[in-house]
């Protein structure tokens, strides 16, 4: 949580950042074009701020859903404010998301698993092809500890699907490596990260969790733990890894 830092580095801290520091680098010396897709919560903020002070080859996107809670969009000008850079947004294409809220309804997201993937499909999916058209490489904010479905994540993939490497470089911190990092330089976050909530999408589809709850229990809280993934980075059901 946003208040765990107690001010001492997580064992094994310095060296975990220094790997992230290393694979960032890496990734703009050989993988270049690449893009890191923010979310704006707070993985993604250590992120840019190692993005911005040391590798600003690398763009940084942010999937603008119209459905984004409103202290998610006042990290936008947070960005702005303490780096002076625009984050680059990416909207679904407007006659998709008509056609899904005539035909389906506005909230139908909450009908069924498949309304629910349909939804994110147009408003962040489709969206994120566009992000990613005409680069060498990617890069998130992912961790293994976040859930189920991220516990053998690797730091390098190679997504097929985008025909693209993708990259993970927070994929070995802990929440507690996250705090402290952001704590220690200072870097803008989001509110919503001090009343609650661990890991943030869309408003209607994250809430806050209860203390010893799972990081990702607010998220499609409807749900069930296997289910939970947008469709971003899950290619044809599964992710396809390279081997070290
Ligand atoms: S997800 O299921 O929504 O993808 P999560 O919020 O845990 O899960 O985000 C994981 C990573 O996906 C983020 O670190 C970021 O790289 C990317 N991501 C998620 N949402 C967005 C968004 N709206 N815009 C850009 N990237 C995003
Ligand atoms: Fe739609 Fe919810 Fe997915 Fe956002 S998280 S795109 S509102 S289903």
């Amino acid at each position: 949580m946003a208040n765990s830092d107690t001010g001492t580095a997580p064992e094994g801290f310095a060296e975990r950042l220094a790997t992230t520091k290393a694979i960032l680098a890496q990734i703009a010396s050989e993988f270049a074009p690449s893009v890191f897709a923010s979310s704006l919560a707070a993985e993604d903020m250590v992120l840019t701020d190692l993005i911005l002070r040391s590798q600003p080859e690398i763009g940084i996107f942010s999937l603008e859903t119209g459905r984004l809670p409103a202290e998610t969009l006042k990290v936008l000008d947070q960005v702005k404010q303490v780096y002076g850079h625009q984050v680059t947004l990416y909207y679904p294409n407007p006659d998709a998301v008509t056609a899904y809220v005539e035909n389906k309804g506005l909230n139908a997201f909450y009908d069924s698993v498949e309304l629910r993937k349909e939804c994110c499909y147009i408003r962040k999916v489709e969206p994120l092809g566009r992000a990613l058209a005409g680069n060498k490489s990617w890069v998130t904010g992912q961790r293994r500890a976040q859930s189920a479905t991220r516990s053998g994540l690797d730091v390098q993939e190679n997504d097929e699907a985008h025909g693209l490497a993708k990259f993970n470089p927070l994929a070995d911190w802990s929440e507690q490596d996250v705090w402290h990092y952001i704590k220690l330089n200072q870097v803008p976050y989001n509110a919503l990260h001090d009343a609650g909530f661990p890991s943030i999408g869309c408003e209607p589809c994250t809430r806050a969790v209860q203390p010893g709850e799972d990081v990702r229990a607010g998220r499609w809280w409807w749900e069930t733990p296997e289910s939970k993934e947008c469709g971003l980075h899950v290619v044809d059901g599964k992710l396809v890894r390279i081997k070290k």
